[in-house]
């Protein structure tokens, strides 16, 4: 790698100075990476209000206004100026405050520690990848439960060279405390890369309270025995918990100020939390026991640096829209009536397996209790084929995780009425199997 700007070397000093932990976390990329002081945009911002800005490469109107297309420009209901030129790298300063406001709110455990500003990213997916440019290199492992969301095999497996490591995610239809324990604390002590995603893609699961608590006794404890962790948590689920006793907080709440030797990242977005999949805005958030301002201003700028040589800038677009929505009176409101028809989807998957009990022949439910999914473990059926039966014979659609013998069911996006039929479908394409 080319040697390291000055700048970078800046940021370097300032987060090894206030924590060596963060600093030996970063990748080699993390370690090279800044935001140009001097670039283009940040003298583009030096220029906005001067009566000559001859900066920035966006076209403007006599009048300073964006020079847009009427045609583009009717279809949206916001002032020009808040749609068409482009976002800071950053994102969007009052929604980043807005944002990270809704965070302490939703995780009331936080109180009043200090974290960083959210940096805004394209979708999670992005922020994932953000989070793999700054601290995963060809040598790391990443820790996760061995039910996982597909692309993370794409994200820090092809794009940085990093290896997914499994602990077995559920033992007797519960968290394998066991096995997440013993992988976050297996030897070499140094260096580790965990991630947690809850509500779980594709269980649906989320911790119970005793079962979180002994999740971060057991993060805690290979802090404590010398290793240092970065803890990615995948919130792109957060809000969606169905059941009480589960832990319904961000476990980001626990991780940011429990040890000096644990950087917690907070990654979630507008997709699933706000109902806006195409919108495409996700967020990456840092606390860790000890952190300050500069710490984490030098955390931001170094992924808003990421984020420019990446995309450069997430759509402008999409965080005026959801700026003016969470602003709006009514939003709250229409977020619990979504949250109210997936919970009344839940509640019937759960209480059709409770009337089936004929099913417990050819498949199980693994634990769930939160988000868009469910899944059922299929016994003694070859589960592509029932994957191809209910596509067939059943007109019917499922994810099919055939090393797993598992089908993912979203109910999420399965009307209630169609609920019970689905599930007969399975079973009935698991019984045409074995015939
Ligand atoms: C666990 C998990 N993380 C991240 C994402 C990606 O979210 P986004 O669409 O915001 O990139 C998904 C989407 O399905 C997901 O299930």
């Amino acid at each position: 790698m080319a040697i390291l700007n000055p700048q970078a070397e800046e940021l370097n000093r300032i987060i090894k100075t206030h924590s060596p932990t963060v600093y030996e976390l970063l990748s080699k990329k993390g370690k090279a990476i800044y935001f140009p002081k001097k670039g283009i945009l940040a003298q583009g911002q030096a220029a906005k209000d001067k009566e000559i800005n001859a900066t920035i490469g966006t076209a403007c109107e006599d009048n300073g206004t964006p020079m847009v297309l009427n045609s583009v420009a009717r279809h949206i209901d916001l002032p020009t100026k808040d749609i068409f030129p482009y976002a800071p790298s950053e994102g969007l300063k009052p929604l980043r405050d807005k944002w990270k406001q809704l965070i302490m709110g939703k995780n009331p455990s936080l109180g009043t520690k200090e974290f960083s500003l959210p940096v805004v990213t394209c979708g999670v997916t992005h922020a994932l990848s953000m989070v793999g440019y700054m601290f995963a290199d060809e040598t790391d492992e990443i820790i996760m439960a061995d039910l996982y969301w597909e692309n993370y095999d794409l994200v820090f497996t092809r794009a940085y060279g990093a290896e997914l490591k499994f602990f077995n995610f559920f033992k007797n239809q519960r968290f394998d405390i066991d096995s997440f324990r013993k992988t976050v604390n297996a030897k070499p002590t140094g260096k580790k890369i965990v991630l947690l995603n809850f509500p779980n893609n594709p269980s649906g699961y989320t911790p119970t309270k005793e079962a979180a608590k002994d999740i971060i006794a057991a993060l805690t404890d290979a802090a404590e025995a010398g290793n240092k962790l970065a803890v990615i948590l995948d919130d792109s689920y957060f809000g969606l918990d169905f059941e009480d006793g589960i832990f319904a907080e961000s476990f980001f709440s626990q991780i940011a100020h429990t040890h000096e030797n644990l950087l917690a990242i907070k990654l979630d977005g507008i997709t699933k939390e706000e109902f806006a999949w195409g919108f495409r805005v996700g967020f990456v958030t840092y606390g860790t026991k000890g952190g300050g301002t500069e710490l984490y201003k030098a955390l931001e700028d170094k992924t808003a640096g990421a984020v420019r040589g990446n995309i450069s800038n997430a759509p402008n677009i999409s965080q005026s829209l959801l700026l003016n929505a969470i602003q709006s009176e009514t939003h709250a409101k229409e977020k619990e009536r979504n949250k109210a028809v997936l919970k009344e989807r839940y509640l019937k998957v759960k209480e059709t397996l409770k009337n089936h009990k004929e099913y417990d022949k050819y498949f199980e439910a693994l634990p769930f209790n939160s988000g868009y999914f469910m899944c059922v473990a299929l016994k003694n059926v070859d589960t592509d084929k029932v994957w191809d039966i209910l596509l067939k014979k059943y007109s019917t659609g499922v994810i099919c995780y055939s090393e797993k013998n598992l089908l993912r069911i979203a109910f999420s996006s399965t009307p209630l009425q169609k609920i019970e039929a689905l599930f007969h479908n399975i079973y009935s394409a698991c019984k045409d199997c074995v015939v």
